[in-house]
């Protein structure tokens, strides 16, 4: 069994090698920036040249932290640098399709945040801009490379359970909303700030699901404008159904943060470990009982690597990788495109209260 998991381990490794390294500037200093992004490229070694922020105080603080020599007024001055030849876009979703357009204008590669827009049509323009340049342009998905979730997605793929029949995933948070002014206000937030996450995990694993429905509420008294409480549920032609339940105001104290995947052979189950005190975190757990290795039962794997910091190499790791042409990114913008219209998708079945076929 030992044997068996160092495979599936060897295969949620994440490095930048140094071969890999490119100059990197960062637009956004804010704290996804310097909680997890900046935290990351130091574990793996991957220095960062430049930053900058609409709040100078923030990108002159974070390259203090962070060691960043070249700190910049504005976007447009650090596109303007001829030396960087990557950029680490982290605003807000409203503010990113106008920056990320002006970094391909300047023949960067980019590594986008999630959402990558709040509409289908600006996701699309920028796709096809990307593809026109021909510069690589990866989207911050990292919880495709979350160690937790990665190693079931490659036991999936492995077929330790053998056909699979549904995929779940439920959490109830305590979420500091708190912590984001410009979430407080948007009228679409749960699913296309958190869950957007879990639905596009469910497509890395999956595809494009034919129908989904979904629903959504908010609680008394709660801080934000946007809804806080989504259930989504998805049918695949294939006969995988597949649901994503998210609740962000919880006041029991016990936050919770589930995953599982049954098969004709088995079942994965584990936990996002990030969610049961965010920021700080805590290892995810996973555990695999399978007819095809065989396990006795349940058997836990051992995982060693967070979502924050660790899985935020992975993303900037694989647009580095794919730059020296040393492997696919896993997580484009031609893929990105579509989770963005799944999350339309969802939106428009909450708005009409109907399925909608994809
Ligand atoms: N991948 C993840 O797990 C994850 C987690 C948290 C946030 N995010 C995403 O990252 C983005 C930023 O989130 P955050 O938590 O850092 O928010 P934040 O509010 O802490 O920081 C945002 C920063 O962007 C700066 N900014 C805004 N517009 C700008 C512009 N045009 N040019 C330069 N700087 C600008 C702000 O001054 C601020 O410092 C959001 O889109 C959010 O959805 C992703």
């Amino acid at each position: 069994m030992i044997d068996l998991f160092s495979d599936i381990s060897a295969g949620c490794e994440l490095t930048i090698p140094i071969a890999h390294h490119k100059v990197v500037g960062v637009i956004g200093a804010g704290g996804i920036v310097t909680g997890a992004h900046l935290p990351a490229y130091r574990k793996a070694g991957l220095p960062v040249h430049a930053i900058t922020d609409i709040d100078s105080e923030k990108a002159q603080s974070a390259a203090e932290e962070f060691n960043i020599t070249r700190v910049y007024s504005s976007a447009k001055e650090l596109l303007a640098d001829p030396d960087i030849e990557v950029v680490d876009i982290a605003v807000p979703a409203a503010e990113q399709p106008a920056l990320l357009l002006a970094a391909l204008e300047a023949g960067k590669h980019v590594l986008a945040q999630k959402p990558l827009s709040t509409t289908v049509e600006d996701a699309l323009d920028m796709a096809a801009k990307a593809q026109e340049t021909g510069l690589h342009v990866g989207v911050n998905q990292q919880l495709r490379f979350d160690e937790g979730i990665a190693a079931a997605h490659r036991m999936v793929d492995l077929g330790w359970i053998g056909k699979v029949s549904g995929f779940s995933i439920t959490v109830n948070l305590d979420t500091p909303w708190h912590l984001w002014d410009w979430a407080l206000s948007m009228p679409r937030l749960e699913v296309l700030v958190h869950s957007i996450h879990y639905h596009d995990v469910v497509r890395w694993f999956f595809g494009e699901p034919s129908k989904v429905f979904a629903v959504a509420g908010r609680t008394d008294g709660q801080a934000p404008v946007g809804e806080t409480r989504t259930a989504s549920t998805y049918l695949y032609d294939s006969g995988v159904v597949a649901l994503v339940h998210a609740n962000h105001v919880n006041h029991g104290g016990d936050n919770t943060a589930e995953f599982r995947i049954d098969g004709s052979e088995g079942s994965i189950r584990g936990t996002l470990g990030l969610l049961y005190d965010y920021p700080d975190g805590r290892c995810d757990t996973l555990e695999v009982k399978s007819n095809v290795v065989p396990t006795d039962g349940w058997v836990p794997y051992p995982v060693t690597q967070r979502w924050i910091p660790d899985a935020f190499i992975g993303t900037m790791g694989s647009v580095l990788a794919a730059i020296a042409g040393e492997g696919e990114i896993r997580s484009p913008i031609s893929d990105n495109v579509n989770t963005i219209r799944l999350i339309h998708a969802l939106y428009q079945s909450i708005e009409t209260g109907s399925a909608v076929e994809l």
